[in-house]
């Protein structure tokens, strides 16, 4: 099985262990699972694979949440909390203004610890278990460190996360700080923490749990089944179309295998499988330039910067994975600014969907590709929004309104809601000078739209 979304069922090697294996997608060496720990392919240092004998009936599936899919995972059963099972919630307003035939959001951020890694956790603190490692480890732009943590507290084990300096958001923080990580600040951006955990990894120091360990995808995969199943349950139909934040492009690479095991399995007709879309930001966008320019590898970023902290990421180590997926799927990428990512979790939080930054990148691409005409009119797609809005308080808080002082009095509360004239000016003022505070200043006095949006932001919420 290639990375090619028709390549068949293989047959089992001699080093499987009870139908699973780990496989190089470069150079195709196969490795017994859980004798010995391997991150990339031992002969050429290729990222690995696991591969199963049998791939995944939609029949297979019984239960809830991630181990739901357990016919497509290593284990029946892993350390959980439990995880899965999110909304794919309907948005018609949002769905209406961007202008496509349907439109769900896949909210990952409903997970246990508020972002999809917890997927990848269950099924990767269940990994370590089996190989006896002792300390677990990661780099992180956050959320993988909260995951880790908590997954690692509920497993009994050791946790040490690495973390980019005055770049994490706090609620990420404060997770790994009280689920017990040891958390260390390194003085350089997530790749460089990622270069330093897979050096620890690579001396036995440390397990490591990011998502170049091949098993953390596995559990990501089910975030794929559970979009079809849940898809095709309420409209008959799987989506056209699956838009999704990209950092590592770990998610990309799991989405993209879950599909294609589908497809071995003849489960999925590879004319059935959605069109995978990545959205990156401005500021961290290396897929997006290798997409755009239609190239097999990706470039490393050094300079790296966006608001959205969670996929401020230079060097996304999933990349040969995750081309062939956006590639042969008819996919495509796209970068959005911080404000038009701002915008979007705005626009979702107005609908009741509160997601952090990163997150809101998806819906903020499929509007740019909807009005550049990229995405059609007559598709269905689903927005993956990955993370809670929790996670990142401070971004929430200047993205939303201020909180308006009164007096502590019933009639002088009840004047101060009825005055709307002053409620307007003062309010836009406030949200005015709260963004003047913030990198958005430049491009709202460029255009003076984001004042326009703000004032047509609280004349919608005084007119409901
Ligand atoms: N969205 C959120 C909220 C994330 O935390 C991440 C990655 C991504 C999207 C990108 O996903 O890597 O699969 O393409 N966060 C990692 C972390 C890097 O350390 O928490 P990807």
């Amino acid at each position: 099985m290639s990375l090619e979304l028709s390549a068949p069922p293989q047959s089992e090697p001699a080093c499987a262990d009870d139908g699973v294996w780990l496989e190089c997608i470069d150079c195709g060496e196969q490795f017994a699972p859980f004798e010995e720990i391997h991150y990339t392919c031992a002969d050429c240092d290729g990222l690995l694979e696991v591969r199963y004998a049998d791939p995944p009936t939609f029949e297979a599936f019984e239960g809830s949440g991630v181990w739901r899919y357990n016919a497509a995972l290593p284990f029946k059963r892993g350390v959980t909390l439990p995880e899965g099972d999110t909304p794919l919630h309907e948005v018609p307003r949002l769905r209406e203004e961007i202008g496509v035939d349907s439109l769900r959001i896949k909210h990952e951020g409903m997970n246990p610890t508020g972002a999809f890694k917890d997927r990848g956790m269950t099924v990767g603190v269940a990994v370590a278990k089996e190989l006896g490692v002792g300390r677990l480890a990661c780099a992180s732009t956050g959320n993988t460190s909260a995951a880790l943590a908590a997954y690692g507290a509920r497993g009994d084990m050791e946790t040490l996360v690495l973390l980019p300096k005055g770049k994490v958001a706090a609620g990420k923080i404060a997770q790994a700080s009280l689920h017990d990580a040891r958390i260390l600040e390194v003085d350089g951006n997530f790749d460089s923490c990622l270069d330093i955990v897979q050096e620890l990894a690579g001396r036995g120091e440390v397990y490591l749990l990011n998502s170049l360990n091949p098993f953390r995808l596995e559990g990501q995969k089910t975030i794929g089944f559970e979009i079809l199943e849940e898809h095709y349950e309420e409209y008959g139909e799987y989506p056209d179309r699956i838009v999704l934040p990209v950092g590592n492009a770990g998610n990309t690479a799991a989405l993209y295998k879950a599909f294609r095991e589908l497809v071995a399995s003849g489960a999925l007709e590879e004319s059935e499988v959605p069109t995978l879309t990545g959205v990156q930001a401005e500021g961290a966008a290396p897929m997006v330039e290798a997409v755009r320019n239609n190239r097999d590898e990706i470039q490393r970023w050094d300079d790296v910067e966006t608001r959205a902290t969670a996929i401020r990421i230079g060097n996304p180590v999933n990349a040969p994975k995750a081309l062939p997926g956006i590639y042969n799927t008819g996919g495509t990428a796209v970068a959005v600014s911080d404000d038009e990512i701002t915008a979007a979790q705005r626009q979702l939080a107005e609908t009741g969907v509160g997601v952090e930054p990163a997150s809101a990148a998806s819906v903020a691409g499929l509007r740019k590709l909807r009005a550049s005409g990229e995405i059609s009119a007559d598709e269905s797609v689903v927005c993956l929004t990955t993370g809670h809005l929790l996670k990142d308080p401070d971004e929430a808080f200047n993205a939303g309104g201020d909180p308006e002082p009164v007096p502590n009095d019933t009639d002088a509360v009840l004047e101060h809601i009825n005055d709307s004239n002053e409620t307007v000016a003062g309010r836009v003022a406030q949200q005015f000078s709260k963004v003047a505070d913030s990198s958005a200043v430049p491009a709202i006095i460029g255009g003076g739209l984001g004042l326009a949006y703000l004032g047509y932001r609280v004349l919608r919420s005084d007119d409901a």
